[in-house]
């Protein structure tokens, strides 16, 4: 035994970048600071009201028990057919897991999937549970950069080169936390030629699929490949097209074979997740769908506005995001400033520091020299944070 209380599988991982940053936020607030935080991943819309309401009805009417582990088969059926009129891809409930939200799926499938000696492919930038989850699994994340001038995208030439026979799956996110890259129908069929001789599976988060901008059209794999089906594993949610991320309800729709296997690792950890947020979810899913547009509406109008902002400030540099709520901001041009401005982690702090805002640097990403920007802020928040910046930066 060492002389460590904790397992050694801990040693191999580390806490969630973005949850540190929180943490800071809420110390910094407790002592009565007044910030702006940008560094949130999360809507600062409220659900459509339907979906709060039919929680509390599930309440009332008595549904208080563990359901079926994999979900509510009511809501399996709604999940397949959101899927069905999204994808094009018949999915049946057999092939449907419900969990505790989006991150929790894909926990369940790193433990199905990941041994030790496995490589799993991340291209990055990249939200970070990825390769944790992979490492906590005794697998090896295979990190691949993707260049800014390729809009963040992996390029087919890079997995082929990075595709062996150690490579047990390749994770995708699209559109993209953090840098809101998505992928178009001919970048998704390169993507494919290149899997198709291969094993591997392609696990894609698709839990910022809807909000995309500038008349972007979401596709996904599973559409444009339907060949490759059974190695195709969607990882989705209500969490951001809903904004429902306290409901805590996502799902990985994958073949019967793996949706059994999670199933299995789900029975020996949570059983089912909570039954009235189950009904609250297949509520969103069937309920009207006009409050997705007009958040995403909202969304569209306030990344041109800081976008402009941004591009308007010194030493900063950024691409229009095609989807998700982010900018992803290049400061390299900033390290030559002095040594506040040293690197990534030193830009975000003197920004905490100076202009009271908070961001996330581009490291918790695995792309040092940039920061995340969340626009789900309020306008008069956006306005205040974008003077606020300037200001820090002259
Ligand atoms: C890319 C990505 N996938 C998944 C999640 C988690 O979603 P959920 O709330 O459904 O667990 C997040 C949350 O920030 C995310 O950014």
């Amino acid at each position: 035994m060492t002389d460590s209380p904790f397992a050694a599988r801990l040693s191999r991982m580390s806490e969630s970048a973005t949850a540190a940053v929180f943490r800071r936020v809420a110390e910094l607030r407790a002592q009565g600071v007044e910030l702006i935080s940008l560094s949130v991943g999360e809507p600062d819309f409220d659900p459509p009201a339907h979906v709060g309401e039919a929680m509390k009805r599930a309440i009332d009417a008595g549904l208080t028990r563990y359901t079926e582990v994999a979900g509510m088969a009511a809501l399996r059926r709604a999940i397949a057919a959101d899927s069905l009129a999204r994808r094009g891809f018949e999915h049946g409930p057999d092939s449907i897991v419900v969990s505790a939200g989006a991150k929790h799926a894909l926990f369940n499938l790193a433990q199905a999937l990941f041994d030790h000696g496995d490589e799993v492919i991340v291209p990055l930038p990249a939200w970070g549970t990825y390769a944790e989850q992979v490492r906590l699994c005794g697998a090896t994340p295979k990190l691949l950069p993707c260049r800014a001038e390729d809009g963040f995208l992996l390029q087919p030439q890079a997995l082929a080169e990075a595709l062996g026979e150690r490579t047990k799956a390749l994770i995708l996110c699209s559109p993209c936390n953090p840098t809101g890259a998505a992928y178009g129908r001919a970048e998704l069929e390169a993507l494919a030629q290149v899997l198709r001789p291969h094993r591997a599976f392609v696990i894609i988060d698709e839990i910022y699929a809807g909000l995309t901008y500038d008349g972007f059209e979401q596709q996904s794999l599973l559409t444009v490949a339907p060949d490759l089906g059974d190695r195709i594993i969607i990882v989705d949610g209500v969490s951001k097209r809903y904004a429902m991320t306290g409901y805590r309800v996502g799902w990985l729709l994958a073949s019967p074979a793996i949706a059994r296997a999670c199933e299995a690792i789900q029975s020996q950890c949570t059983t089912s997740i909570t039954a009235p947020a189950q009904v609250a979810a297949q509520a969103a899913l069937e309920g009207p769908q006009d409050a997705v547009e007009a958040m995403r509406a909202q969304f569209e109008r306030r990344r041109k506005r800081v976008l402009e902002g941004l591009t308007a400030i010194a030493g900063l540099r950024v691409q229009p995001p095609r989807g998700a709520f982010y900018a992803f901001v290049d400061v390299r041009e900033l390290a030559a400033r002095g040594p506040a401005f040293g690197d990534d982690l030193a830009i975000a702090r003197h920004l905490l520091d100076k202009a009271r805002v908070a961001v996330v640097p581009g490291s918790a990403f695995d792309a040092p020299g940039y920061l995340r920007l969340s626009f789900a802020a309020s306008d008069a928040e956006l306005e205040q944070a974008l003077e606020r910046i300037g200001d820090a930066l002259a």
